[in-house]
């Protein structure tokens, strides 16, 4: 039997804080459901600075986000994929969080009803001093939360504070998140591997190779099977409950791979750490990353621990 959410901590109380707000926003995500009839698909007829076209529902989650967290009194800076520069909150609300987020990772699954979400992560600088933006600019192991929450068959929140890593389902008739997936641990080892095969002409040798060896194996194992949505966070969900390895890495077109450092990368990173996964940009360990600009992007390869060390190998091959 699940048990509901006890906050025990300020942390606690603005990830409880969050989950209020992220029921606000399941009331947007249940129009998408109803998309059609809300009017919320297709685009708002605006550019984000990641050059994407925002879909009306990247716009109108980042509003609910920053007007929540703003008013919780907890935070400070925020940065979000969908804001050219980072949010300064005023000194009068201001408290000693810092929250990076993506508000709605999957937009391009919107209008077609595929499983989209909501990536965040937390760091907590030192109450009073006056915050800059070098705050949030920290490698992803200074984070004190990171979770996601996807808007799929249910609403599953899946959050860790550094303690592991528990997942909570929306019960709709009670307005609140029950533990439904209590310390979450990803399979030493998967049969799942999940990237853009579309990108395979602009891989780098190691990535090629890693696929091959996923495709035909050498060593008599059955090959692995694809999984890809398109969604970070529905990929990389299925990643931490079935097990596997999701890749998007660096190719020609983009040498620094497609996702975001802050809001994409670092928060499933350490959610797959703290699961007993492991996540690997093709240089180094993604959490000791030291990001330089607040949209900075990154190769990245997350998941099951033996998966990501396979991968690891044949980059250290490459030298
Ligand atoms: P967002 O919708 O927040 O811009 O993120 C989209 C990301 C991520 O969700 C997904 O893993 C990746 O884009 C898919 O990229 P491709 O379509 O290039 O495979
Ligand atoms: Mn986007
Ligand atoms: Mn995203
Ligand atoms: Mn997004």
């Amino acid at each position: 039997m699940g048990t509901r959410i006890e906050s025990n901590s300020s942390l606690w109380a603005l990830g409880f804080f969050f989950l209020h707000y992220y029921i606000q926003t399941i009331d947007i995500v249940a129009c998408t459901l109803q998309a059609g009839l809300a009017k919320l698909i297709g685009l708002a007829g605006e550019t984000n600075v990641q050059g994407e076209e925002q879909k009306k529902l990247d716009v109108l989650s980042n509003e609910v986000f920053v007007k929540a967290l703003v008013s919780s009194g907890r935070t400070c800076i925020l940065v979000s994929e969908e804001d050219e520069e980072a949010t300064f909150v005023d000194p009068a609300l201001r408290g000693k969080y810092c929250v990076v987020f993506d508000p709605l990772d999957g937009s391009s699954n919107i209008d077609c009803g595929v499983s989209i979400g909501t990536i965040f992560g937390i760091y907590a600088i030192n109450d009073g001093v006056d915050p800059k933006i070098e705050d949030v600019l920290q490698p992803g192991k200074n984070m004190v939360a990171a979770g996601y929450c996807m808007y799929g068959s249910s609403c599953t929140l899946v959050l860790s504070t550094g303690k592991g890593v528990n997942g909570f389902t929306l019960d709709p008739s009670l307005g609140e998140f029950i533990l439904t997936h209590p310390d979450i641990k990803i399979p030493k080892k998967g049969k799942i591997y999940s990237v853009n095969e579309g990108n395979a002409k602009n891989w780098d040798a190691p990535t090629a190779k890693y696929v091959e060896k996923c495709k035909f194996p050498q060593d008599g194992s059955p090959a692995k099977s694809l999984r890809y949505i398109g969604s970070m966070v529905a990929d990389v969900h299925r990643t931490l409950l079935y097990g596997g390895i999701f890749l998007y890495p660096a190719d020609k077109k983009s040498p620094n791979g497609k996702l975001r450092v802050l809001y994409e990368v670092f928060p499933m990173s350490y959610l797959m750490e703290q699961a007993g996964g492991q996540a690997f940009t093709g240089k180094q360990r993604a959490l000791d990353l030291i990001p330089t600009k607040i949209h900075e992007r990154s190769p990245i390869f997350l998941g099951s621990y033996d998966d990501v060390e396979e991968i690891k190998a044949l980059y250290a091959a490459e030298g």
